[in-house]
Order: C-alpha cells, then sequence, then structure tokens
C-alpha cells in the first residue's frame, strides 16, 4: 500500500510517500519525502503567526506534491490512499491539510484517514535502523509536548507523566533565546553547547524526586538569572557557550533520570524517544550508556524524521488504515487531542 502523507499542524508543510512493500528493504518503505519550513516567515514575529502559517501550506501543498511525485518518479493515480495530520495543531494550518487530502482522495476514489500528530512522532521510530518490538516506554519530547508513555500496542497508551508547565522543546527554545540564537533553539543550543563545558554551572533538576511528571519553567528562570549574572547573553563566546553546554546537560540529566525511573515503574526494557528533542544527540548518547545499565535499550527515528515531517504521517496512517480503519467524507480537525482517546488498533486475526 501506496500511502501520501500531509503534516501541516504547525509552521513546517510535509509530505512523504510511504509503500508497505518497501518496509524491509534499506529506505524502511519510505520512499520519498519533501519538506518546507516557514521559519523564516514567522521569524520577524518572533513566533508562528497562525493565519500566516495557514496561507503559506495552501501555497505549498499543490508545488509539493509535484515535487514529491517527480522525486518518486510516480503520478497521484499511484497513490493508493492518504493520511493527513488531524490534530493537535493550530486549527487553521490542520484545515489546510486536511481539507487538501480529504478532497484529493475523494477525487482519486481511494480512502483517507486523519492521523494523530504525536502518534505520528509516537511511531517514527519503527521506521528507524533499530526498530522497537511493543510494549516500550515513550518520551515524547517536542516544541509543544513532553510526556512519558506506556504503549502496550498501537493505540493503547497509558500516561505515565508529563510536564506540568513549559515543555522540553519550548524550554529549549526559550533559552537560546536569551541566548540571542535564532529559532528552533534546540538544534543552535546544541552547536553552541558543543564547545562548552557542560559542568560550568549547575542548573536546576527539576522534580527529580517526584513521580514521573517534569516541571521546566524553574530552569527557564535559572537560565535567565545566570545570563544576567555573567552578561551571557552579548559577552565572553565561551561563557556563552558554557551556559549552552550546562542548561543542555541539565535538561538531559533531568529526561534520562525521569525514562529509568518510567522503566523501572512499568517494568519495561525497551524506551523510544521520539519528538523534535529526540533528534538531540547528547539525549541519545546519555540514554544509550544509562541504560545500557539497566540492560534497556533506547530506540529513535532519523534525525529528519523526528522532527515534523509527512513521512511520520504516512506511516502511522498505514497502520490504521490496514487495520481496516478510515475517515469518512466530513473533515474534522482536532486542536487538542489527549493521545489517549484514540482508538485501540486490535490485531488483525
Ligand atoms: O516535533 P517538533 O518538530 O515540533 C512539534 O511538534 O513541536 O519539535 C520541535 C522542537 C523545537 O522546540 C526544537 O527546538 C526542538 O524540537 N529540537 C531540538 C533539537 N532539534 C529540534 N531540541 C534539542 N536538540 C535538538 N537537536
Ligand atoms: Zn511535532
Amino acid at each position: 500500500m501506496k500511502v501520501l502523507g500531509l503534516e501541516t499542524s504547525c509552521d513546517e508543510t510535509g509530505l512523504a510517500i510511504f509503500d508497505s512493500e518497501q518496509i524491509n528493504s534499506a529506505n524502511k518503505g519510505l520512499v520519498g519525502q519533501v519538506l518546507y519550513s516557514q521559519i523564516e516567515l514567522h521569524a520577524v514575529y518572533g513566533g508562528v503567526v497562525p493565519e500566516l502559517a495557514s496561507r503559506d501550506h495552501i501555497r505549498k501543498l499543490v508545488p509539493l506534491l509535484d515535487e514529491l511525485l517527480a522525486q518518486c518518479d510516480m503520478s497521484k493515480n499511484d497513490i493508493d490512499a492518504i493520511a493527513y495530520t488531524k490534530g493537535p495543531g493550530l486549527i487553521g494550518a490542520l484545515m489546510t491539510g486536511a481539507l487538501f487530502g480529504r478532497s484529493l482522495a475523494y477525487g482519486l476514489d481511494i480512502p483517507a484517514i486523519g492521523v494523530h500528530h504525536m502518534e505520528g512522532h509516537l511511531l517514527a521510530p519503527l521506521m528507524g535502523a533499530n526498530p522497537p518490538a511493543f510494549p516500550f516506554v515513550s518520551l515524547l519530547v517536542s516544541g509543544g509536548h513532553t510526556q512519558l508513555i506506556a504503549a502496550q500496542g498501537i493505540g493503547q497508551y497509558e500516561i505515565l507523566g508529563e510536564s506540568i508547565d513549559d515543555a522540553a522543546g519550548e524550554c529549549f527554545d526559550k533559552a537560546a533565546k536569551m541566548l540571542g540564537l535564532p529559532y528552533p533553539g534546540g538544534p543552535n543550543i546544541a552547536k553552541l553547547a558543543g564547545t562548552g563545558n557542560p559542568n560550568a554551572y549547575e542548573l536546576p533538576r527539576p522534580m527529580l524526586h517526584r513521580g514521573l511528571d517534569f516541571s521546566f519553567s524553574g530552569m527557564k528562570t535559572a537560565v535567565h538569572n545566570l545570563i544576567k549574572d555573567t552578561a551571557g547573553s552579548d559577552s565572553d563566546p565561551q561563557v556563552r557557550a558554557d551556559i549552552a553546554a550546562s542548561f543542555q546537560h541539565a535538561m538531559v540529566d533531568t529526561l534520562v533520570k525521569k525514562c529509568v525511573k518510567a522503566l523501572k515503574q512499568a517494568g519495561m526494557s525497551r524506551l523510544v524517544i521520539a519528538g523534535g528533542v529526540s533528534a538531540n544527540m547528547h539525549l541519545r548518547e546519555t540514554l544509550e550508556a544509562e541504560l545500557a545499565k539497566i540492560n534497556a535499550t533506547v530506540h529513535y527515528a532519523p534525525p529528519a524524521l523526528c522532527t515534523d515531517n509527512g513521512a511520520m504521517i504516512a506511516y502511522a496512517g498505514f497502520e490504521r488504515l490496514q487495520a481496516g480503519q478510515a475517515d469518512d467524507l466530513a473533515v474534522s480537525c482536532v486542536p487538542r487531542w489527549p493521545l489517549t482517546e484514540l482508538p485501540a488498533l486490535l490485531p488483525a486475526v
């Protein structure tokens, strides 16, 4: 089954084609993908402007589809089904992909399915080099979410813990802004941290001894105070690198300790990390080392499939379509949508 995936929940227009018949080949079923980022469009406003995001998705969807089909050497008639992001996200942005996908599927007389953006992230590591078997604990760390989830199967999710304030990616973005680095902050902090000393400054590790929830607002304040004390945003480049490295170290340390705790609590030995922050190399390397000590393994997607993309939507859509699920002609997007509300996908009999 060849599934076209469409991601338009925020500021990236991502399209990809997943072919289940190629799942065992080197490309893991990913025939091709295109991604257009609106980062420059929103940069002057200091954040995503929803109306501009929607208009830009509309502008880009048709040319990107043409580019994708040419890349895959396919025509529209080769597509068997369409998966689009139905939520959570910006309602206007979601509607562009949903209406485009639903209408195209109607025109081609093929099924369409609305996909949960975070389920897309959560399942993306199944397209990775070392795909995990269920059950596993998943750390979902993106710009809007920080959640620890026990996953027994597709659609069988239990939230073990989550952030009570900022998301981990949001915290990376805010710390980057304070250091004068451009959005998205995560990759820029990681780059600057590469030349810094992670032990230069002691930053808080919030709520380490309190269950599996996270809190990052105190860490943000601590970075703010540190920058004020050291004049770090406009002073010595080494001081800035040391602040970035110390911040990244504190974030990773907190995330890793909670992951270890979650695995023990759930009695599981596989951890999946997904979402934009899972592209962070320091997080990956620290998890590899710490989980080896408890005979557990960590699984993740290739970096390009950690941040928003169409491939994860195509893959999650494929899993649900092949289990017989599909949406009717009505298009309904869900800007706020708990992952736990998804129907369980029962194995085919
Ligand atoms: O999953 P994603 O692309 O979009 C959302 O659904 O939110 O995640 C974006 C977030 C941003 O906050 C970005 O700064 C962060 O992921 N991020 C990273 C890295 N790459 C992206 N954070 C830390 N290290 C990275 N290498
Ligand atoms: Zn995302």
